[in-house]
């Protein structure tokens, strides 16, 4: 399973950046909101960081207005994938998109019907939102697991990134679920390399070592 950052602040991504584990990032207009700085300035310095793909998402809620934001967004690198909102506008900019080149990722899908429709109208990924499911009391996993059943029944060449990730558990159940991508936000993912008992193990070493060599 791929990581994505789910972040655009810039240290973030250079820490994770540095150990490997950035396979691309994604970013929503809540994300680049929290970073108070220019939309084109921050994902240009994501993508000269980043050699993965990079999501930007759109504003316009309407077809045209969608394509033309897409259309400029896909200029400022090589990089970037055109974040599109699940809705029948989105879907039909994804066709339009799909057809000159352009990489979509759909977003906010809260059902395999949703994936279903993304894939077809031409997403090279769609964005099922875990943790906003199971909010709800449904399972997120639940829907990871089927979405990948129905691209790989069909042979549709979507790619799954599992998105709305919370915590290690949700990391865990996507990589089992199948999802070819996890998308992670900065502040969980030290959480995934730690662990108390670790910890507990290193500082137990060196107490056994300085006795040792006193
Ligand atoms: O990738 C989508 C993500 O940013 C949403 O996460 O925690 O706001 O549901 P959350």
């Amino acid at each position: 399973m791929k990581f994505f950052l789910d972040t655009a602040n810039i240290e973030e991504i250079k820490r994770i950046n540095g150990l490997g584990l950035v396979d691309g990032v994604t970013t929503n207009p809540t994300i680049i909101a929290r970073e108070g700085r220019d939309f084109e300035t921050v994902i240009k310095e994501i993508c000269a960081l980043v050699e993965g793909p990079v999501s930007a998402e759109v504003i316009s809620l309407e077809t045209d207005g969608m394509v033309n934001e897409a259309r400029e967004i896909a200029q400022w690198a090589d990089n970037i994938v055109v974040k599109i909102p699940m809705t029948e506008a989105g879907l039909a900019a994804v066709h339009i998109l799909n057809k000159v080149g352009i990489k979509t990722n759909v977003t906010l899908i809260f059902s395999v019907a949703q994936g279903l429709m993304a894939a077809k109208a031409g997403a090279t990924y769609i964005s099922p939102f875990v943790g906003r499911l199971d909010d709800i009391g449904v399972s997120g996993i639940n829907l990871v697991v089927e979405l990948r059943q129905v691209l790989d029944k069909y042979g549709l060449k979507s790619e799954i990134i599992a998105a709305s990730i919370r915590n290690i558990e949700h990391v865990e159940a996507t990589a089992l679920a199948g999802s070819h991508i996890a998308t992670i936000p900065g502040s969980l993912f030290p959480k995934l390399w730690t662990h108390p008992l670790t910890d507990n193990g290193i500082a137990q070493f060196m107490m056994d070592w300085a006795e040792f060599s006193k």
